[in-house]
C-alpha cells in the first residue's frame, strides 16, 4: 500500500458512518484522489490536482470538526488567541478555534498598516476574528462586518458587546455579498477570507442543495463556493463600493486557482498583486494541514 492508500482507508473508516453532507463530500473526494492517475507527460498537472483534492479533504475535515466538536454547546470562548481572549463563537459559525489562517492574515494586514485610517468592510466576517483583531491592533477609521449567515450576524453582535466596542465604529450587516449594504456607502478597503473550495462538480452542488441541517448548510457555504461564483461576483461588485484607488484583499493559498482570480480581477480593471505571507504554515493542528498562505491585493486603477 502506498501512503495515500493508508490515509484513504483511515478516512473511509472515520467518515463512512457519517450521515451528514460533509462526510459524503469527504468520501467523494477520497474516491477522486484514487481515480486520478499519474501520466508521465502531465505529471505537474497530476500533482497539482492531487494536492488540491487532498487539501480540499482537509478543509472539509475542518468543517466536520467545526460542526461536531461542540454539538451541545451554544458557544465556545476563544481564550487561546491572547489578544482576543473571551471572544465567543456560536454554533453554526466558521470557527477560528480550529484553523489559524485568518488570525495570521489579520496580523499581516495590521503589521503592514493596510487598514490604518481607512474605512473597512469585511465580507463574510463570521465570528469576527479578523475585524475584531484589526479593531484592536490597527487603527481603521471604521469597520463594517457583513455576513450572509444569520448565526454569524448574531455572533458578531455578541462579540461587539463582549468587547465593549462602540457600535458606531463597528457596524454589523446581514447581507448576501453587497446586496443589503447601502449602495451609497464607499470603503477604502474591502476584504474577504473567502471559501476555499471552488469545485464545480454536480455532486458537490447537489450535496449543498440537499443539506437540511441549517448549521451544516451555513458551514458548507463557508468553505464551498461552486466555480468561485461568489468570489468573482464579490470582486466585480466591489468596484462600485470602493473609494478611488481602493483595494480588495483576499486570503488564498497554494491549492486555490489564484490564476482564475487574477484573470477575473484584471478583466475588471484591477491591478493584481499576490504575496506569500506565510510559508508552509500549520493552519490546522488537528489534521496537520500546512500551507503556503497568500495575500491577494487588488487595487482599483
Ligand atoms: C472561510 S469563512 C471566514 C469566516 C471569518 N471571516 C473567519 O475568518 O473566521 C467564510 C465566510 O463567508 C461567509 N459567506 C459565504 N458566502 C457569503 C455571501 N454570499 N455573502 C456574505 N457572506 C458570505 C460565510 O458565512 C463565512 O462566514
Amino acid at each position: 500500500m502506498n501512503r495515500f492508500d493508508d490515509q484513504a482507508d483511515a478516512l473511509r473508516r472515520r467518515y463512512a458512518q457519517g450521515d451528514d453532507g460533509i462526510s459524503r463530500l469527504i468520501l467523494h473526494f477520497v474516491d477522486q484522489v484514487e481515480v486520478i492517475c499519474s501520466d508521465g507527460d502531465h505529471l505537474d498537472q497530476y500533482n497539482r490536482r492531487r494536492h488540491e483534492l487532498l487539501m480540499q479533504i482537509k478543509v472539509l475535515e475542518l468543517a466536520y470538526l467545526n460542526l461536531h466538536s461542540h454539538a451541545e454547546m451554544p458557544s465556545v470562548s476563544l481564550d487561546h488567541y491572547s489578544d482576543l481572549a473571551g471572544m465567543q463563537v456560536l454554533r453554526g459559525v466558521f470557527s477560528p478555534e480550529f484553523a489559524t489562517d485568518s488570525y495570521q492574515w489579520a496580523n499581516y494586514i495590521a503589521r503592514r498598516g493596510l487598514v490604518d485610517g481607512k474605512s473597512v468592510l469585511e465580507m463574510g466576517a463570521g465570528s469576527g476574528v479578523i475585524s475584531l483583531f484589526l479593531h484592536r491592533n490597527a487603527t481603521p477609521r471604521s469597520i463594517c462586518a457583513v455576513d450572509v449567515n444569520r448565526y454569524a450576524v448574531v455572533n458578531l453582535h455578541t462579540n461587539v458587546d463582549q468587547f465593549g466596542i462602540d457600535p458606531s465604529r463597528f457596524e454589523v450587516i446581514e447581507s448576501d455579498l453587497f446586496s443589503l449594504v447601502p449602495s451609497k456607502r464607499r470603503f477604502d478597503v474591502v476584504l474577504w477570507a473567502m471559501p476555499w473550495i471552488f469545485s464545480d462538480e454536480r455532486f458537490v452542488r447537489q450535496v449543498l442543495e440537499d443539506c437540511d441541517d441549517p448549521c451544516e448548510k451555513v458551514l458548507l457555504r463557508s468553505i464551498i463556493d461552486p466555480s468561485g461564483e461568489s468570489v468573482r461576483k464579490f470582486i466585480s461588485d466591489a468596484r462600485s463600493r470602493l473609494s478611488p484607488h481602493g483595494k480588495v484583499l483576499l486570503i488564498s493559498s497554494d491549492f486555490i486557482p489564484n490564476g482564475m482570480i487574477r484573470r477575473h480581477a484584471e478583466e475588471e480593471g484591477y491591478l493584481y498583486r499576490e504575496t506569500v505571507f506565510a510559508k508552509n504554515a500549520t493552519v490546522v493542528e488537528a489534521t496537520g494541514m500546512a500551507l503556503d498562505l497568500y495575500h491577494l491585493e487588488l487595487t482599483l486603477q
